[in-house]
């Protein structure tokens, strides 16, 4: 029998100011016709200024511990996901590590954007099962609307964010009762950095802050929206199918996709692309936006706590973001 890592605790924190698509509305041309209809989106959460990506990550990180019902110093290793650190460097990593008063753990950052997640997952699976570390704290937050270009020129990628975070702990489980995460498929393509980034600032700029990039707006995300969703509905789909295979089962067996919370509309292609009934599709991007790296783990925490998920049940994870990153994981609960 081998050892897996097996999620005994995961919470989440979204700041409590409510943006809805009429608040929207009031600030920049947009309908929210135009954003149910593209997005499913109909509100979405927003820091205050001073609430960076680390304090939600901490919220998030103290509601996994209350759940796990551990004591804190009992973690060994922090894992923080996340595109919007609270700073250039370093990163949240350490952070949510003071916050918590953990000192002298390791703590590492993962740059994989809405992958961001299942990356994380994957490195701590990894280390779990290495008996490197027996319990890992996994967290990943974002702070992205404070950033966002209201203008025409970026109002298709601002009406979708959300800013949010959620954590889980694992532990190695060595008993034979199938439960832990069974697998981790990860992906990338470098080719299309460019269909979805934020390109300044850069330090190959020197300086690397100039007027003109202020002017021509390249401090702010921008994506090829069309390139974005044709390559999500493919690339999810495929990651998901590759941890079928892997593990042995069919579509049938899964009880739970749980698709990284992009835009509904992908959601619904990545499930009729996979021939999975939609009822079975754990969707929340109505009421959290894209909070990119978390919104999987805020939605897997919604999941367990509100009893969807029940003990047993085959939860397939699946994200894809700016890189190209993508991959799965496979969670028998
Ligand atoms: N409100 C109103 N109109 C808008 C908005 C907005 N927020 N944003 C764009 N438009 C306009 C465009 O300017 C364009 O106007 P025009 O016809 O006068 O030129 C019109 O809507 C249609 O624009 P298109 O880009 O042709 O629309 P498309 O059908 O491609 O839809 C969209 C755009 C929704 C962005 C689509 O490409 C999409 O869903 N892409 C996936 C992107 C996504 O979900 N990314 C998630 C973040 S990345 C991630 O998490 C993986």
């Amino acid at each position: 029998m081998s050892l897996k890592s097996i999620i005994i605790g995961t919470g989440h924190f979204v700041p409590p100011n409510v943006v809805t698509n009429l608040d929207l509305e009031k600030k920049m041309n947009t309908t929210d016709e135009w954003i149910r209809q593209r997005s499913g989106i109909v509100e979405r959460h927003y820091v205050e200024p001073g609430v960076g990506s680390s304090d939600l990550g901490y919220e998030a990180a103290q509601r996994a511990i209350d759940d796990a019902n551990i004591d804190k110093s009992e973690i060994d290793f922090i894992i923080a996901a996340t595109l919007s650190p609270d700073h250039y460097f370093p990163g949240i990593g350490v952070m949510v590590q003071a916050k918590l008063g953990l000192s002298g753990i390791g703590a590492l950052d993962v740059r994989n954007q809405c992958t961001g997640f299942i990356y994380a997952l994957s490195v701590a699976d990894q280390y779990i099962k290495a008996q490197t570390y027996k319990k890992i704290l996994v967290v990943a937050a974002e702070v992205q609307t404070s950033n966002l270009d209201y203008s025409d020129d970026g109002r298709d990628l601002a009406v979708l964010f959300g800013d949010g975070g959620a954590a889980v702990i694992l532990e190695p489980n060595d008993k034979d009762d199938g439960k832990g995460i069974l697998s981790t498929h990860l992906f990338s393509d470098g080719n299309y950095i460019s269909d979805l980034w934020m390109e300044k600032p850069s330090p190959k700029d020197n300086p690397t802050f100039k007027k003109e990039y202020f002017d021509e707006k390249k401090y702010y995300p921008r994506m090829s929206g069309r390139n974005v969703f044709k390559n999500a509905s493919e690339k999810m789909p495929a990651a998901v199918r590759t941890a079928l295979e892997h593990n042995n089962i069919t579509i049938e067996d899964v009880d739970h996709l749980l698709p990284h919370q992009a835009n509904d509309r992908i959601s619904l292609m990545v499930a009729r692309n996979l021939r999975i009934p939609v009822e079975k599709v754990i969707r929340n991007i109505d009421r959290m936006g894209n909070t990119t790296a978390a919104s999987i783990p805020i939605a897997l925490d919604e999941a367990l706590k509100n009893g969807r998920i029940k003990e047993g049940d085959t939860v397939v994870l699946t994200a894809f973001g700016s890189g190209y990153t993508w991959g799965s994981a496979v969670i028998q609960f």
